[in-house]
C-alpha cells in the first residue's frame, strides 16, 4: 500500500510515521508512506499557499493550484490514479469499516486541509471526504494521522497477531470486553476466576458475553446493528436478565466508566 500525505506541515508526521507499528509496517515493506510538502508546489517566488476570500471575509484559505499540482505529481510518480481522501469536518465520519476499506486501496492520498479552510475547488480532487468527529481541529494533519493509523492496522500483516484487528472494539460491531494480565490480584482487585481456569471454551464464551455486556452498558445502539449469531443473542438475553437483576438489587457496580 502506498500512502501519500499532502500537507503544509510535513514535520508533524515524522514522529508518527517513524514510531512503533507504523514504522515496522514500512520496514517490512507492507506500506510505503511519503509526506508531500504542498508548499513546494506553490506557483510564485514567495511560495504562497493561501489567499484572501473572494467576496470578503476574515482569514485566508488554501489556494487550489498547489494542491492540484501536488496530486498531479503523485499521479505521475505512481503512474496511476490513487484514491484521494480529503480531511474535513464536513466529511463522512471515520469508522472501523471505512478504515478497513481504505486499508485495501493500493494507493491512498490524504489531503490535510488548512486551518482556515480551503478553496471549494479542492473538493473536486477527492474521492471521499472524511471527518474524524464533530469538532474542528486547527488543521487536517491530526485527522490524517488518525485515518492513517486506523487504516494501517487493517493492512494484512501489519499487526503481529494476524487477527488482532478483528478482535478489536467495533470490528464486529461490538466493544471489546475487559482484558487482564498478571498479577491475579492487585490492591484487592481480582481477575475473574474463569480466566484462571484454563478452560478455553468457557473463557471464549465469557469473553463474548462480557463484550456484549460492555456494549449494552456503554453503546446499546451498536447492538441494534451488530451482526449477532444465535449464540450471541442467547448471551445478550442472559446479560439483559443479569443486568435487570443487578438493578433490582440496587447493585450499581459496572455502571461507571470502568466497566
Ligand atoms: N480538519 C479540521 N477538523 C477536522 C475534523 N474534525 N476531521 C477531519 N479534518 C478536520
Amino acid at each position: 500500500m502506498n500512502v501519500y500525505i499532502l500537507t503544509l506541515f510535513p514535520g508533524m508526521f515524522s514522529p508518527v510515521v517513524n514510531t512503533s507499528i507504523i514504522k515496522r509496517a514500512q520496514e517490512q515493506g507492507l506500506v510505503r508512506i511519503k509526506t508531500v510538502d504542498v508548499r513546494g508546489f506553490a506557483q510564485d517566488a514567495h511560495k504562497t499557499v493561501d489567499d484572501y476570500l473572494y467576496g470578503g471575509g476574515p482569514g485566508m484559505v488554501l489556494k487550489p493550484e498547489p494542491v492540484f499540482e501536488a496530486v498531479d505529481w503523485v499521479k505521475q510518480e505512481l503512474g496511476r490514479q490513487p484514491f484521494v481522501v480529503l480531511l474535513t469536518p464536513q466529511g463522512q465520519t471515520l469508522t472501523a469499516g471505512l478504515a478497513r476499506e481504505l486499508a485495501h486501496k493500493p494507493d491512498l492520498v490524504l489531503i490535510s486541509g488548512h486551518y482556515e479552510g480551503f478553496d471549494e475547488r479542492i473538493r473536486c480532487l477527492a474521492d471521499i471526504e472524511v471527518s474524524i468527529g464533530d469538532y474542528v481541529l486547527t488543521g487536517g494533519e491530526l485527522a490524517a494521522m488518525v485515518v492513517l493509523d486506523a487504516s494501517i492496522r487493517f493492512v494484512p500483516g501489519v499487526l503481529g497477531d494476524s487477527d488482532s484487528a478483528l478482535q478489536d472494539s467495533f470490528s464486529d460491531g461490538l466493544l471489546e470486553g475487559p482484558q487482564y494480565t498478571r498479577p491475579a490480584e492487585y490492591r484487592g482487585l481480582k481477575v475473574p476466576d474463569i480466566l484462571l481456569t484454563g478452560r478455553h471454551e468457557d473463557i471464549t464464551r465469557w469473553r463474548r458475553k462480557e463484550a456484549i455486556r460492555r456494549t449494552l452498558r456503554r453503546r446499546p445502539e451498536l447492538l441494534k446493528v451488530a451482526d449477532l449469531t444465535f449464540e450471541d443473542r442467547c448471551l445478550l438475553e442472559q446479560v439483559i436478565n443479569e443486568e435487570k437483576a443487578n438493578e433490582a438489587r440496587g447493585d450499581n457496580r459496572g455502571r461507571n466508566q470502568t466497566n
